[in-house]
């Protein structure tokens, strides 16, 4: 398992360390019904939205959407590793860690090896810097020219060139790595039992963590291909894109200096870089992933304020809407700058002025505003149906706001753009829904409609095994239609509790998956029963819906080694197989 330390252990450092206890030392929690609530000390709040369940030992933020167990908990508040966090937990309960023993070598082995990762990936990265200012391959050389970026921009940002497939595995097995290190750092690929340069022949940015280390390279290819243009380090034991924010040791130099007056968002490093040459050297971007909290948190430990400046295209349009959400949720003051249409900040750069840029800064607009403009530009406002839909998401939003002078501001600009009384306004805010249930909805409806019903279907199935709901009982079929390895998993584990004549424990997932990094399990977990579902009918419903889709996925699979099949026999057996399916699936309905 993930943590080196044994289960048992790990349980009984839970069961010694009561959940409400330890968040109490924290956070100013309140029992109301069954559950226990307080402000959630990872985001900005006035309101308590973080919910502890006490039977089940764990704790989820409906601000956030921060979710955990008692050693999660600790992880985050205190800043450590799950490591330190059992200790502190140890501490506290007067419990020994578990003397060096097997087990507890495998974190220090890890702990070995991710030293020894960031060692090489500074080698590395300072090996393909200087292929660019000693070796100057023309093609590069080239290429920076053409993207203006001089000697002291290279140097700055640390970029580099691949010279080749083996280059760089000859150089570091110089310096005494291993081949297997150089393939689990990310630096590396194999193909065919041969290694090579996960990075060949591309421009090399190293992605660089607040601390200042290397921890894996973004690099783009010089030349028109097939492949994807850009190509970051996969993830491995210190990479994880969806956490990263580029330049962000640039941010938080600049605060040491006081510098800082707000961070500037970008899609792209060639932004962040373009920006920088021109006098902004507060630019960040999470390259090329969508925005997470992750993100949003790291950039919070410097700063209050973003500006978001995205590709002045749709799809830019459409990542500020979804980033917006995040970035205020994470409690940061968020801004929009817009660019024109099609331009990317390194191109609007190119065309208009350093003040130009200043000025787009300045003028951006904060998130409530920019918010409603949106909703005002999608609705043709003379059809009064419309205008209606337009005051009632734009009422939503503004209903949001923690405090009634700032609300009071953008119910009057709801009032200058539709012609309706501020009273009537503020009625309606009153009436309106307080939650995302809307957005949700439409967020859904953008997935196809089969997968959003299966999806939707092995939710409320596991999430009612899980809750031990009275009426879900575990049954062989679930488990053929679940395609998941993850949900896989989480049906395996409740079945085997089952089987040993006890009840599956929520705070037992926070062990065997990273939760907050996994959609669907995370919703399992935090599962909202309604007065719609909640019932046996529902869950029958729903088993037989997941049969179905599992034995029509199975005829669909038979029908294709149908086509291809000429052995008379077999193709026998196959038919037969698919009589067999009909009849399942007609005993089914
Ligand atoms: N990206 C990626 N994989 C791709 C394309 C893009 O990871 N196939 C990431 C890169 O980090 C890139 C960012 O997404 O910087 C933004 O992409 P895009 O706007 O297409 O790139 P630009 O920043 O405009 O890159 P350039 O100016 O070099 O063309
Ligand atoms: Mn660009």
């Amino acid at each position: 398992m993930r943590t080196g330390l044994s289960s048992e252990w790990i349980s009984e450092l839970k069961a010694n360390n009561d959940i409400i206890k330890i968040i109490s030392k924290y956070a100013n929690v309140q029992k109301k019904g069954k559950t226990h609530w307080a402000c959630c000390p990872f985001h900005i709040e006035k309101t308590p939205s973080f919910a502890i369940n006490e039977y089940e030992q764990f704790f989820h933020c409906f601000g956030c959407g921060a979710s955990g167990d008692v050693i999660k908990f600790v992880e985050k508040i205190e800043a450590v590793d799950f490591y330190d966090a059992c200790k502190i937990l140890a501490t506290n309960s007067h419990m020994q860690m578990p003397e060096i023993s097997g087990d507890n070598e495998d974190i220090k082995q890890k702990k070995k090896k991710k030293e020894t990762y960031l060692k090489m990936l500074k080698d590395t990265a300072n090996y393909y810097h200087m292929n660019l200012v000693k070796i100057r391959p023309m093609l590069a050389m080239n290429y920076i020219k053409k993207r203006g970026l001089d000697a002291s921009i290279l140097k700055t940002f640390g970029i580099g060139y691949s010279l080749g497939w083996n280059e760089v595995v000859d150089y570091l097995s110089r310096l005494g790595y291993t081949k297997e290190d150089m393939l689990d750092s990310g630096i590396c690929e194999r193909k065919n039992n041969n290694l090579f340069d996960a990075q060949s022949k591309r421009l090399i940015f190293p992605i660089i963590n607040s601390y200042g280390d290397v921890v894996g390279f973004s690099a783009r290819l010089l030349e028109e291909a097939d492949f994807a243009k850009y190509k970051n380090t996969a993830q491995t034991l210190i990479f994880d894109k969806s956490k990263c924010v580029y330049n962000i040791n640039s941010i938080k130099n600049l605060k040491h200096e006081n510098n800082l007056n707000e961070v500037i968002m970008v899609e792209g490093q060639m932004d962040v870089i373009s920006l920088y040459k021109n006098g902004f050297k507060n630019a960040v971007a999470c390259m090329g992933t969508a925005l997470t909290s992750f993100h949003a948190r790291e950039i919070k430990r410097f700063l209050d304020k973003v500006v978001v400046c995205f590709d002045g295209d749709n799809a830019g349009k459409q990542a500020t809407l979804r980033s917006l959400e995040i970035l205020v949720n994470a409690g940061l003051n968020v801004y929009v700058a817009v660019l024109p249409d099609g331009l990317d900040p390194d191109d609007y750069l190119n065309k208009n002025s350093k003040d130009d840029f200043e000025k787009l800064i300045k003028n951006a607009k904060y998130w409530v505003e920019y918010l409603i403009n949106t909703i005002y530009s999608k609705y043709n406002h003379n059809k009064p149906e419309e205008k209606s839909k337009f005051i009632k998401e734009s009422l939503f939003v503004i209903k949001k706001l923690s405090s009634v002078a700032e609300q009071d501001i953008y119910l009057n600009m709801l009032k200058e753009l539709s012609n309706i009384s501020i009273s009537v306004l503020r009625e309606d805010m009153r009436l309106a829904k307080d939650d995302f249930i809307e957005v949700e909805e439409k967020k859904d409806s953008a997935l196809p409609s089969r997968d959003n019903a299966f999806l939707k279907a092995v939710k409320f199935v596991l999430a009612a095994l899980l809750h031990k709901k009275k009426y879900a009982k575990v049954n062989g079929n679930i488990k053929e239609s679940l395609k998941n390895p993850d949900n896989i998993m989480l049906y395996e584990y409740i079945e085997k509790m089952n089987k040993e004549g006890k009840t599956p424990i929520v705070s037992a997932l926070f062990d065997m998956f990273d939760v907050e990094d996994n959609k669907e399990i995370y919703d399992i977990i935090n599962y909202e029963f309604s007065a719609e579902n909640d019932n046996l009918d529902y869950y029958e419903d729903c088993i037989k819906y997941l049969v179905k889709v599992g034995l029509e996925g199975k005829l669909q699979e038979i029908s294709r080694a149908l086509t291809a099949e000429t052995d008379l026999d077999k193709r026998r057996q196959l038919s037969k197989e698919t009589q067999m399916i009909i009849l399942k699936l007609k005993g089914n309905n």
